[in-house]
């Protein structure tokens, strides 16, 4: 919100006076795009018609894009070309293009580089591969270490990938190397812009730095959850990454910035699978209010980058649960829905789009809550996620109304707060406690217009769980 004022009329003096800068304000112009990160890697069992219909699902998410996120084995190459022709059978305006996940994909040598640069240019002309600026649109996962034989890492992307004649001028490269976005002007000649991966999640904040601002994390005690409450959501990390591009630019036309917006954050893996185990704080509704700061300040963000689709390892899901888990993750995802989002992301990803404030379409309730007790003890060898203190037991609500109302949460009989309720998103919550479930009521003139009431054999808040699991069950209700 706060640099749209100042950007605009900058972005229309200058595009007057100035034929050169008029880029800054075609970007204006140029339609936002909202997409999904895609983990192909758990897609292995995926039929053409899973593709079809994770595609149709992703599209009435108002999502224009997977980003597929692509390593080494051969069979995400054989899902590649199975995601093409689904798009392609859609034959809806749906578009793909590559994450490429240089964490796993061999990148020391130039013969690393030339596999790239042909994994890439194997399906940039498909007409379902999504174009920013007119050229194909490329992006990564990691790659800060990438030298692919060179003596440094700039050089090694510039002389081996973005400025090599296979792909020169024939790509707009977006990549997400985890770095300090302070010293991406080290990267002239090989980005087009950044994708900020973490952007998503109030990263920094480990139990020291809470511990350091607040005297009381107990639960849900209220000095801590105002300290907490700066972060959530909050734009420092774009106004990081849109400050180093600008840097790198130097005064040339913007580059593009790619933003994310995530759900949630847990993953459980022990040290002899995947060695983490670890949780982002996404409480006091995170994802709303990540999408709030993007929407505010989308005249400097081109891309959203919802992450993701189906991390299930990851539980950052808004899809269905399917394909193959990570081995392990079922633990912690089978019986946690996440795709009551789907629904919320198109209400953001509209918003984003238009510029409009999010809109209720009609109402509806949507809730979560993780499954236990944040200090919860249990006889799990992997142990609780690092910054596990962090999280509040507590049901988290949007509710979307068409027109005021009130709104009755409870999580017990005797455990219930009501609300009054505005037209638009109304951001409420609710504490649990062991044996807690999830309600929720919306009324109107005396009258129910939304109940939801997930079954308490799907949810119930357990005292006494036998492993950690800090995902959320997520649920939704609309009016008829
Ligand atoms: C190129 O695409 C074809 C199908 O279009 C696929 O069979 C092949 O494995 C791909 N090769 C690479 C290097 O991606
Ligand atoms: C911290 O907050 C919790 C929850 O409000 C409360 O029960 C506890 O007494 C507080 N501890 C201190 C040291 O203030
Ligand atoms: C509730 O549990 C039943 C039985 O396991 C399952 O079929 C159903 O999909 C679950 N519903 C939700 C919303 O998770």
């Amino acid at each position: 919100m706060r640099f749209f004022p100042v950007l605009s009329l900058l972005a229309l003096s200058r595009a007057a006076v100035i034929p050169l800068r008029r880029s800054l304000n075609e970007r204006q112009a140029a339609p936002k795009l909202v997409v999904a990160h895609f983990m192909v890697g758990n897609t292995f069992p995926y039929t053409l018609q899973d593709w079809v219909d994770d595609i149709n699902l992703a599209s009435a998410a108002g999502l224009d894009a997977f980003a597929l996120h692509v390593g080494p084995d051969a069979f995400q190459d054989t899902q590649t070309t199975n995601a093409f022709q689904a798009a392609q059978q859609v034959g809806s305006t749906f578009k793909l293009f590559f994450s490429l996940d240089m964490s796993v994909l061999p990148c020391a040598t130039t013969d690393d580089g030339a596999a790239l640069r042909a994994r890439v240019k194997n399906f940039t002309s498909n007409p379902n591969y999504l174009q920013v600026n007119g050229l194909p649109l490329v992006s990564t996962f990691a790659g800060e270490s990438c030298t692919f034989g060179q003596d440094s890492v700039p050089d090694g992307w510039k002389s081996q990938f973005a400025q090599h004649p296979d792909l020169q001028g024939q790509m707009h490269f977006v990549p997400s190397f985890f770095i300090d976005p302070a010293t991406l002007n080290q990267f002239g000649g090989v980005l087009d812009g950044t994708f900020a991966f973490n952007s998503g999640w109030p990263v920094q904040v480990t139990t020291d730095l809470a511990n350091g601002i607040s005297t009381n994390l107990t639960g849900a005690a209220p000095d801590g959850v105002n300290a907490l409450n700066k972060f959530i959501g909050a734009n420092d990390p774009d106004t990081q990454a849109i400050q180093g591009l600008a840097t790198l630019s130097a005064g040339g036309p913007p580059l593009t910035y790619m933003a994310a917006v995530s759900p949630w954050f847990f993953t459980h893996f022990s040290p002899q699978s995947f060695n983490k185990n670890f949780i982002f704080l996404a409480d006091q509704h995170l994802y709303s209010r990540r999408w709030e700061t993007l929407i505010a300040e989308r005249n400097q963000v081109d891309l959203v980058e919802v992450v993701t689709w189906n991390d299930f390892g990851e539980s950052h899901y808004i899809s269905k649960i399917k394909g193959a888990l990570p081995p392990g993750s079922d633990a912690w995802v089978n019986g946690f829905p996440h795709d009551a989002f789907l629904d919320l992301t198109r209400i953001y990803a509209t918003a984003f789009k238009t510029g409009a404030a999010p809109a209720a379409e009609k109402d509806q309730i949507f809730m979560w809550s993780r499954p236990h007790p944040a200090n919860a003890q249990a006889s799990d060898p992997v142990g609780p996620p690092t910054t596990f203190q962090l999280t509040q037991d507590a049901v988290w609500a949007v509710v979307m109304a068409t027109d005021a109302g009130s709104v009755t949460l409870n999580t017990s009989p005797t455990d219930s707060q009501t609300f009054d309720v505005v037209a638009g998103v109304n951001k409420l919550s609710i504490p649990i406690a062991p044996g807690g479930i999830m309600h929720g009521v919306l009324t109107r003139n005396g009258q129910t217009v939304v109940e939801l009431a997930p079954s308490p054999s799907n949810f119930t808040f357990n005292g006494s769980p036998t492993a950690f699991n800090y995902n959320i069950f997520v649920a939704s209700a609309s009016a008829a």
